[in-house]
């Protein structure tokens, strides 16, 4: 089974492709995909882009041109609980859109107003986190299409859906991958809290995200490790 590992930049998954062995790089409607082995298993590593409509192409792609029969997103996010901190990391027991009429969404396959992560890769994920000493938490992420780097928008987020973190890809992810049926989790690592401060690192200072990359690809190993 090919397993695809996504991020949203760069840097989310560079270091992870230079862990690959027998890799072999094929350029796809925008997209690099990094065919190779981890951990003796059959990986694709890819940059999906920022934004849902990035996550949800690369996403159907993974699963059509490259088998990928599970799917592992990992990136940073904006944290939203007093539960962890900057660093730490939540896993997805629930994704949803914070910026969406479910309503209407879920009017069409996969009739969802929100996705569940896969119970069994999100054990690998528990397992994988503890054993590299990560504190993690398994709770619920919030996506939609804008950086969260205001207090107000962020009250407001909280108020309508209560996640622990925001980010921009998770849920678009995770319904393309319950419309084929193929389990996946998302992983985040706090960069930020989601508010003004945040936006200042991380958009206008262009923040230098090494630190958290380092985590998650410890992680994304040793999870691959326990698949
Ligand atoms: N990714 C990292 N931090 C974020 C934030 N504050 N909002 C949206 N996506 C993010």
């Amino acid at each position: 089974m090919v397993i695809g590992i996504m991020g949203a930049m760069p840097e989310e998954v560079s270091q992870l492709c230079t862990r690959l062995s027998g890799v072999t790089v094929e350029e796809y409607a925008g997209v690099s995909y990094h065919r190779g082995c981890l951990a003796g298993r059959q990986v694709v590593v890819c940059c999906a882009g920022m934004g849902k409509a990035n996550a949800a192409s690369t996403t159907q792609v993974l699963i059509t041109r490259y088998g990928a029969g599970q799917i592992i997103f990992s990136g940073v996010a904006g944290n939203m609980t007093s539960k962890i901190g900057i660093g730490d990391v939540v896993i997805g027991r629930t994704v949803l859109y914070h910026d969406a009429d479910m309503d209407m969404l879920s009017q069409s396959a996969p009739y969802l107003e929100e996705y569940p992560g896969d119970p069994a890769l999100i054990a690998a994920a528990e397992a994988a986190c503890a054993a590299a000493g990560v504190k993690a938490i398994t709770g619920r992420i919030a996506t939609g299409d804008r950086f969260v780097g205001d207090t107000e928008t962020k009250k407001k987020i909280e108020a309508a859906c209560h996640p622990d973190c925001v980010e921009m890809e998770g849920a678009a992810v995770s319904q393309i991958a319950a419309r084929n049926g193929v389990p996946c989790v998302i992983l985040r690592a706090m960069s930020d809290n989601a508010d003004e401060d945040g936006y200042e690192v991380l958009v206008v200072r262009d923040f230098d995200i090494k630190e958290y990359v380092a985590t998650a690809t410890k992680i994304v190993a040793a999870m691959i490790e326990r698949l």
